[in-house]
């Protein structure tokens, strides 16, 4: 860990510079959270990273090291703010001798400091309050929260071993001591409740029960809900006695998922060229890549995946699969318009169809006008108030 003192000096002016564009972005408020963000050293966090490269085609992405960028561009880029990724697939990476990596789904990472930041100052902790965070990973922003809340009040959850074991030995490095645990998040750490705050640094397909008996009410739990076909952004709930309850924030930031939530190896059975039943479909394939719509469609069919694959003739049909279920919609695009043909236990396009149209119903508003309720028994993300349009999340 211990590095020249020149490197430091390079590093503090650094941070100084990044703590002023997020300042001026809007994304650093406060003057507590701006000293934690000039105190914390990234470049301890973040040593060697991996970035992805704008060649076209496969996404690959290039070691970055001082020793592959030299020193002075090494430092420059952990400063900036931008997501860096440390871990791919659940693996660690052989830094002896890194090489470009493609068809790698990242698993561990520091993520942009813009959003940290603007996180922790949703967060609205303050002196005094305990916070428990979920995903550890490189351990930033468990950095930047023992700075400016003491290590006492931090605990930190981490699923991964080995990425838990390089985030201790980071804090140990630059001063702070949180209790860090290896485990699954969605268990929390009962041991150091109540908190006052939990944050949580991956996305969730639902909001853990456990969460709730550990959190105080009055406190907050802040944490981005995800799907499989696409994250539903950033929520920011309060706890009750009987549950808790919030809005969604009005931008779309997304999380990798918890590992113990990814979606299932097997997209499910392909249907065949007659399977189910075809109907003329008002909205087609655009709905699943359009911000507004697939927020909406991810809401309808929470089990479900999409790809394309050329269908009858060899023109492009878009399959919708819920492997768990078995239901299934392929979408077509021709001169004559756009079709469906829908089979299973669930008419998959027609619950999207109808979560779309009530969405232009109330004007196609963006996400903050959504909220979540987490009672004992449900959990529903609903439009507008608690009792307008709603639709469960995965249980
Ligand atoms: C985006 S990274 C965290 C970024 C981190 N806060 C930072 O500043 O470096 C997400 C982390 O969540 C971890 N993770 C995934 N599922 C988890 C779970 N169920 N419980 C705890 N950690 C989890 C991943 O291993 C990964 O390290």
């Amino acid at each position: 860990m211990s590095a020249e003192p020149d490197t430091e000096a390079v590093a503090a002016g650094l941070r100084r510079r990044l703590a002023d564009q997020l300042e001026e972005g809007g994304r650093l408020r406060s003057h507590e959270w701006r000293s934690a963000v000039e105190a914390a050293p990234r470049h301890v966090f973040v040593p060697r990273f991996y970035r992805e490269t704008d060649a076209p085609g496969v996404t690959t992405w290039e070691p970055v090291t001082q020793e592959t960028v030299g020193r002075e561009e090494w430092l420059r880029l952990v400063y900036t703010d931008a997501t860096w990724v440390t871990q791919f697939d659940g693996r660690d990476i052989d830094w002896a001798d890194p090489k470009p990596i493609s068809n790698a789904v990242p698993t561990s990472s520091s993520t942009l400091p813009s959003l940290v930041v603007r996180m922790l100052e949703d967060l609205d902790a303050h002196e005094g309050m305990k916070v428990l965070e979920i995903g550890t990973g490189t351990g930033y922003s468990t950095a930047l929260m023992c700075h400016r809340l003491g290590s006492e009040s931090v605990t930190s959850v981490e699923t991964d071993e080995g990425v838990a074991r390089r985030a201790r030995a980071a804090l140990a490095g630059s001063g702070h001591t949180p209790h860090l645990l290896v485990g699954d998040g969605r268990a929390g750490c009962p041991g150091d409740a109540p908190y006052d705050r939990l944050i949580a640094t991956c996305g969730f397909r639902s909001i853990p029960p456990a969460w709730l008996e550990q959190v105080l009410p009055g406190g907050v739990v802040l944490t981005t809900l995800r799907g499989w076909m696409r994250s539903l952004g950033l929520v920011r709930l309060t706890v009750s006695g009987e549950g808790a309850s919030g809005w969604f924030s009005a931008d779309d930031p997304s999380f990798m998922i918890a590992r113990q939530q990814d979606a299932p190896e097997s997209l499910g059975t392909v249907p065949g060229p007659d399977d189910g039943t075809r109907r003329k479909a008002t909205y087609g394939p655009e709905v699943l890549t359009t911000s507004g719509p697939a927020f909406m469609a991810q809401l309808a069919a929470p089990q479900a995946r999409f790809f394309s694959l050329p269908v009858d003739g060899g023109q492009a049909g878009t399959f919708v699969l819920d492997s768990t279920t078995g239901s299934f919609a392929v979408l077509t695009v021709t001169d004559s318009g756009r079709q469906v043909r829908q089979g299973g236990p669930y008419r998959l396009w027609d619950a999207v169809e109808s979560a779309v149209a009530t969405w232009e119903e109330y004007g196609s508003p963006n996400r903050a006008v959504f909220g979540v309720t987490v009672s004992r028994n449900e959990q529903t993300v609903w439009l507008g108030n608690p009792n307008g349009p709603q639709w469960p999340l995965p249980s």
